[in-house]
């Protein structure tokens, strides 16, 4: 598949079948990932990759931040929606946690963050080459010191991105965007 049919068919995987991603794969998405453009070559992506048990420890921190959204969580609805997660993450092969350095320079800081998310893309494109599904996640779990303490992260660094990773459980379709006409100005003198 090329790049640009690979570009096209994405689109957030949420359901994944049961068939493991092999290590050599992820190993293939992480060498596309750390080829994205990087001013300065400060190469400021780290990644965590969860597999097995560790799955189960993100699924636990996923489910307690899901409770967080209902204004009783100790309320049926609450541990539902908190279940559904849970077993969500617990069904997702592996997980793809993406760490980035925090440089005290402001314009470093913002040139470091955005290629760390091209690095993300860059790993969801290639997954998608490879058949294989993803799920970007942000939201406050990033901030979670359980997260940190799974992932071992470094003073100086911070959890960027979250990214589900599997073989889909369905085909699905991509979602819609404005046509990218709609939104370009062609300026020619
Ligand atoms: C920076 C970023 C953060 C995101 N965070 C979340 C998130 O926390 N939860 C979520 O359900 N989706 C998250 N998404 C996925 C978007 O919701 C998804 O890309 C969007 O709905 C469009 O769907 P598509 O990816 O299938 O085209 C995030 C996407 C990006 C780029």
């Amino acid at each position: 598949m090329d790049a640009i049919d690979a570009i096209q068919r994405r689109t957030s995987v949420r359901r994944f079948s049961r068939d493991p991603v092999p290590r050599e794969t992820i190993e293939r998405l992480l060498d596309a990932a750390v080829r994205a453009p990087n001013h300065k070559l400060t190469q400021p992506w780290r990644f965590a990759v969860l597999t097995g048990g560790a799955t189960a420890r993100l699924a636990d921190i996923r489910a307690r931040h899901r409770l967080k959204r209902f204004s009783d969580p100790g309320s049926a609805e609450a541990s539902s929606g908190a279940e559904k997660v849970r077993r969500e993450a617990l069904e997702t092969p592996a997980f793809v946690i993406v760490i980035c350095a925090v440089s005290p320079d402001e314009i470093t800081r913002e040139e470091d963050y955005g290629s760390a998310m091209m690095a993300i893309e860059n790993l969801i494109i290639a997954a998608e080459s490879l058949g294989l599904g993803t799920y970007l996640r942000t939201g406050g779990i990033m901030r979670d010191p359980a997260l940190a303490d799974l992932v071992g992260l470094s003073e100086g660094f911070r959890v960027i991105g979250v990214v589900s990773l599997g073989y889909p459980a369905e085909a699905e379709v991509p979602r819609r965007r404005k046509a990218a006409g709609e939104l370009t100005r062609w300026i020619e003198d």
